[in-house]
């Protein structure tokens, strides 16, 4: 095991009616801002029970941050987090509205300047404003971990961004706010925590068998509520199992002591900023190629995987490797969720080519667990996607 220091502060509120105990977390007399996305949350009576959580606050509200938090629409809630003189912001939401959230806590004390260098030149924010969420929609882990992204339609770039300033203080997690979700966010929620696992898990091993069983442990629960949570969204104990995975996922504890990979997530954000295809979505395409292409780096792992998560247990590692990475594929198109580029767009070609410029010209030219994906090889990682 690799040496390591971890600190995770945020609270979490977990349950059942938990929503009500907003007043608790927040100082008395701060000025809250409310950041919220398209509207779901004024159907699903989630607003109401923030609002009434609140009751005793002086609020003001910022909706329309869409999936994707897109820099133009937070450059306006920045605005108003300056003329209102917010103390306080609370995000509402799924991971847009989250991570959109951090992002205007990053600028609002930002000194620097223009504050998209907090994106291009990935500065990392010591202290932000503070902010609490109430989760609606299980995927990304951002109500537990430190890292935002966000998007800029104007250059069509998605770009990340972080900081030990930027955790949670509380986040709430009330599984029954699964009950609302559509399918297809469903089945991107169960993608992208999959993927959070595997990003962390599929490198090589180095004897960390407690992170291993804390990774395996969190796959083979999305695999077994996943058709529970599709067929019944509002079974109150798949819906809990299913959220507090996803935390699990990306909240930093199954990363410690490991080698990580990202380099799906590097090549999907692309994926993403070119082709507006969800987030989780654009995982589902990259994994398989990924995984294929550097087989022989990740057969180890991938062969571990295959016998403790998808109970493979016959052949050698090369075969259970194999049968891994077609098992991962089986468990996307499950989910409904296609994983060829080809599906998504008919406008794939130059694709690569346009990834691997963009890599070039921002320096990173080494991605993954051995720092050695250099852009020929995601060039050709993208078209066994397409
Ligand atoms: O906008 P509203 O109307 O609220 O509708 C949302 C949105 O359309 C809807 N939704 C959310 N909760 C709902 C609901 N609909 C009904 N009932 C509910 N309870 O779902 C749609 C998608 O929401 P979004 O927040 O975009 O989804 P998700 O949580 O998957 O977040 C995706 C974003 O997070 C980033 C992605 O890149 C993407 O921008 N990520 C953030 C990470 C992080 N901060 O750690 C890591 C991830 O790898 C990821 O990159
Ligand atoms: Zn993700």
């Amino acid at each position: 095991m690799k040496n390591f220091i971890f600190k995770n502060p945020t609270k979490i509120i977990f349950g059942k009616g938990s929503i009500e105990k907003l007043a608790n977390e927040i100082p008395k007399g701060a000025n809250v801002l409310i950041l919220y996305g398209g509207g779901s949350i004024k159907k699903n009576g989630i607003y109401e029970q923030v609002k009434k959580g609140l009751a005793n606050y002086e609020v003001f509200e910022f909706g329309g941050i869409p999936a994707n938090p897109e820099y133009s629409i937070l450059l306006k809630a920045l605005d108003f987090i300056k003329k209102e003189k917010i103390t306080y912001l609370l995000a509402v939401g799924g991971g847009s509205v989250i991570d959109g959230t951090k992002f205007l806590s990053a600028a609002a004390l930002f000194k620097g300047g223009d504050p998209w260098k907090l994106l291009s030149d990935n500065i990392r924010t010591e202290v932000g404003m503070p902010f609490g969420t109430v989760l609606t929609l299980p995927a990304t882990g951002s109500e537990m971990n430190s890292g935002a992204v966000i998007t800029r339609a104007e250059t069509k770039e998605k770009l990340a961004m972080g900081g030990p300033g930027l955790f949670p203080l509380f986040s709430i997690l009330d599984p029954q706010v699964v009950a609302s979700i559509p399918e297809r966010q469903l089945a991107n929620g169960l993608t992208d925590a999959f993927m959070h696992v595997l990003e962390q898990y599929m490198t090589y091993p180095i004897g960390a068998l407690l992170q291993d069983r804390f990774a395996e442990s969190i796959l083979q629960t999305l695999v077994e509520v996943a058709p529970i949570i599709r067929k019944d969204p509002t079974n109150y104990q798949a819906a809990s199992e299913f959220m507090w995975s996803c935390t699990m996922a990306l909240n930093g504890l199954i990363q410690q002591g490991v080698p990580t990979d990202w380099a799906v997530h590097a090549i999907g954000h692309e994926l993403t900023a070119l082709f507006g295809i969800d987030h989780a979505r654009t995982l589902a395409i990259i994994a398989p190629s990924h995984y294929a292409f550097n087989f022989e780096d990740k057969k180890e792992k991938l062969a571990q995987y295959a016998e403790r998560v998808w109970n493979i247990t016959q052949g050698s590692i090369d075969d259970k490797a194999h049968a891994a990475i077609k098992k991962t594929v089986g468990f996307f198109h499950s989910l409904g969720i296609d994983t060829k580029l080809s599906d998504y767009t008919k406008a794939y070609d130059g694709t690569a080519e346009k990834i691997v410029k963009r890599f070039t010209e921002r320096g990173w030219l080494g991605l993954g667990e051995h720092k050695n994906l250099s852009p020929d090889k995601v060039e050709e990682i993208v078209k066994m996607a397409y």
